[in-house]
């Protein structure tokens, strides 16, 4: 019934994200996303994604739904505490009653005990452009809106669901590479990032701010990573940097300094992910960066321009 590991992703965002969504789809992916379902057999973990919700490994697909049970009844199912979730798509139309009664079928035709409040395994099934689907669902991380809140916050941190899709487009989806926030604040980060099981180092220059990092740190369990320093002094070697670069009232940063970052990056990291409140596309180019993508991200009366570079 199936050849290969595919996967139903269902995205979402708010309409002041598109854009930042569908760049992050095309660094993900390598697609442009225009329907909010993508049947892919790439394999992202959620946790790296605001925007994915859900991820559905399919085990079975068919062309009706009644040969999906009659898959699930033949390879003898069993699962503990489980639940079955039924995954619609944007435009589905089909009622709560509709729905609710696949998900009793298919989770009858599973052996095992049923856990609707504390579940252990959560199963999908979902109809996808007329084809059934059946499979092992996993959720994105729901517990980063907690984080919206921290001990130390200012007004130019960054945004926590900005911070995981910069993240997610520094590496990509992958664990083994090393990051670097080289101007960390307040640790927005390197908060999200060590979140995600990533490798990060954070480095920060204002005496008091770098303190404020690391309690920042501390509330959430994590070790106080963040070095008071100037990034010029940085020698390690990174796969990936995230850029928050220093402007106006906050940092008296002149442009000439502002390059002199970039430049720096360059040496220390393959990649870099930038962002700004200007368009710095002629500076990143003169650091010897190539522009592989950016988007502009529009917020009431401000835009914030976003930069993947290698
Ligand atoms: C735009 S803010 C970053 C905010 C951060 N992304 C957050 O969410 O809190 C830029 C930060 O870079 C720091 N900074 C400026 N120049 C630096 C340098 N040469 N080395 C390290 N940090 C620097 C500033 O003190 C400021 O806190």
């Amino acid at each position: 019934m199936k050849e290969k590991t595919e996967f139903i992703y269902t995205i979402n965002y708010p309409r002041e994200e598109k854009n930042l969504c569908l760049m992050e789809m095309r660094a993900l992916f390598n697609i442009d996303l225009n329907e909010k379902t993508i049947l892919s057999n790439v394999k992202i973990d959620p946790v790296f994604s605001p925007f994915i919700k859900s991820r559905l490994e399919i085990l079975y697909s068919a062309d009706n739904f009644e040969d999906i049970l009659k898959a699930i009844i033949s390879s003898e199912m069993e699962s503990i505490d489980y639940k079955v979730e039924y995954i619609k798509e944007e435009d589905e139309n089909i009622s709560y009653e509709e729905r609710l009664d696949k998900i009793k079928q298919v989770g009858l035709s599973i052996l095992g005990t049923f856990s609707m409040k504390n579940p252990k395994n959560i199963f999908g099934v979902s109809n996808y452009k007329g084809k059934w689907y059946f499979g092992i669902c996993v959720k994105g991380d729901t517990v980063w809106p907690d984080r919206i809140k921290k001990p130390y916050s200012y007004s130019n941190s960054l945004e926590v669901r900005l911070a995981r899709t910069l993240i997610s487009l520094a590496v990509e989806a992958d664990r083994t590479k090393k990051l670097v926030d080289p101007c960390c604040g307040v640790g927005t980060v390197i908060i999200e990032a060590l979140s995600m099981g990533l490798d990060v180092t954070g480095y920060e220059i204002n005496r008091s701010i770098a303190k404020n990092a690391n309690t920042n740190l501390g509330y959430y369990g994590y070790d106080k990573i963040v070095v008071n320093d100037d990034m010029h002094n940085i020698e390690e070697k990174f796969d990936s940097a995230i850029l928050d670069i220093p402007y106006g009232l906050f940092s008296h940063i002149t442009k000439d300094e502002q390059f002199g970052l970039i430049k720096k990056i360059r040496q220390i990291s393959k990649r870099l992910i930038m962002v700004s409140f200007e368009d710095l596309e002629e500076m990143i180019i003169k650091s010897n960066f190539k522009i592989l993508d950016s988007c502009i991200l529009s917020k009431g009366s401000f835009q914030r321009y976003i930069y993947i570079c290698s």
